[in-house]
């Protein structure tokens, strides 16, 4: 079990005197050995007792090329000496747009935000307001930031209140969320036709939107056939439905295109975020130019006095840019097939079922007799007290990867083979710990 040496735990005391729970999100604190973060350099994080750890959270999933990469904070040090915001069209904004432009296909125009919550928010009212209709359709299981409109059955909310798996119970993951709100959401299990083609037949005419994470990076990146989203496609074509790809863990992650390059499945709109920065808060919606010329004056609303700023746009474009040479992805899809056959061969040598989900750059590891379809089987059916007891061990042998597992480990270019190795290496004992 982790536990924090002195001057981590007199630090955390302190940041819990000034914020609730001395965090700065709900989702972070672990209790009372909450990580906390002094130093990161590659793929490493520091805490305040000179503890390394190696990192597969990397912010959860921003970090792509490195913590603190050189290339990418010099491209911002040598911007901000010129000005940081100006409420007008700047040189990275541009460029940036221009990247995820080429990268991204079919993406045809870009609006640029400054978190994935903002991006799913504005693509979500853009759907709303492009077709006259109010309904969202979301999975449950799938996480698409903390607004109204989709703080609904994601991780946390419990298999008791879900309801019939044919017509699923929405569930608010949080209070304060207006009741008027429990119509203007459809909840569906993932990864299920038969379902999905039920409820729009029904319901289809009133939904202005479906969103979906392409791979599940909020549930172990539970990973559907092509064939699924290609019906996802099919079906909005079908009722006049915006399909939107939440790809703020996906993009710039499973592959330099995201899911539509990953699955070959072009949806109306994408939003982006983590990858595309390396870390700095900036994120970018975009998709098909009929749709996206609604943001204007008299229509759509879109804006915020931060988006598109210098910071953040230098960043990425300086990330993009790295995304567009290639070499970047190679590395890491060589570290992450490392991981993923190494935890694959562990396991079968230890007798203990799992199945690996999701890309090399994302991916999750489920310890259950049957791969998971969809969220209700993965919480219902993966041995979590097993996973706990080998993520625990790693967390207090200097690697960190979500406690727990249900989110999936993120892989960055600056992690080694010899950073893999030991991973597995303790991966390994964690096995046979929990085992016994
Ligand atoms: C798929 C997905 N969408 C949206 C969000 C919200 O992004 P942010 O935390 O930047 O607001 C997240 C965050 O984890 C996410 O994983």
């Amino acid at each position: 079990m982790f536990k924090h040496g002195q001057k981590s735990k007199a630090f955390f005391t302190r940041a819990m005197e000034v914020t609730p729970f001395g965090v700065s999100s709900n989702y972070r604190y672990y209790g009372e050995d909450t990580p906390v973060i002094a130093d990161a350099k590659g793929g490493y994080l520091y805490d305040f007792d000179g503890n390394r750890f190696i990192d597969y959270r990397l912010g959860w999933g921003p970090v792509l090329v490195g913590h603190a990469d050189e290339f990418v904070n010099d491209r911002v040090k040598e911007a901000i000496d010129h000005g940081v915001s100006f409420a007008g069209t700047q040189r990275y904004e541009v460029s940036v747009c221009e990247r995820i432009i080429d990268l991204c296909p079919g993406v045809e125009m870009v609006r640029l935000a400054n978190t994935g919550t903002e991006c799913t928010m504005h693509a979500i009212r853009l759907a709303r307001g492009y077709t006259g209709r109010d309904v969202i359709l979301k999975f449950e299981g799938s996480y698409h930031g903390a607004h109204d409109s989709v703080m609904w059955s994601t991780q946390g909310a419990s298999l008791d209140d879900v309801g019939d798996r044919k017509r699923p119970l929405p569930v608010k993951n949080s209070l304060g969320i207006p009741k008027a709100m429990d119509d203007l959401i459809v909840l569906c299990p993932w990864n299920d036709e038969e379902v999905l083609g039920d409820i729009l037949a029904e319901r289809g005419e009133d939904i202005a939107a479906i969103i979906v994470e392409p791979i599940l990076g909020n549930a172990n990146a539970l990973t559907p056939p092509v064939s699924y989203l290609q019906f996802l496609r099919d079906q909005c074509d079908q009722y006049g439905i915006v399909l939107i790809f939440d790809e703020v863990k996906t993009g710039f992650r499973i592959a330099p295109g995201g899911a539509r390059e990953y699955f070959g499945v072009i949806p109306d709109l994408s939003t982006y975020a983590k990858a595309m920065g390396n870390g700095y808060p900036v994120a970018a919606f975009g998709g098909k130019k009929e749709l996206m010329m609604n943001l204007t004056y008299g229509k759509v609303f879109q804006g915020g006095t931060y988006t598109g700023n210098v910071v953040s746009t230098a960043a990425a474009d300086a990330t993009l840019e790295l995304i567009q040479s290639g070499d970047l992805f190679k590395q890491i899809e060589q570290i992450g097939t490392i991981l993923q056959d190494g935890i694959r061969e562990i396991c079968q040598r230890h007798d203990i079922p799992a199945y690996i989900n999701g890309a090399p750059g994302m991916f999750g590891v489920s310890f259950a007799e049957k791969r998971p379809q969809d969220w209700r089987e993965l919480m219902a059916n993966c041995d979590w007290e097993f996973a706990e007891k080998v993520y625990a061990h790693l967390l207090a042998n200097g690697i960190m990867p979500e406690a727990g597992g249900v989110e999936p480990f993120f892989i960055c270019g600056a992690h080694s083979t010899s950073d893999a190795e030991e991973t597995l290496q303790r991966f390994e004992e964690g096995v046979i710990q929990a085992k016994a």
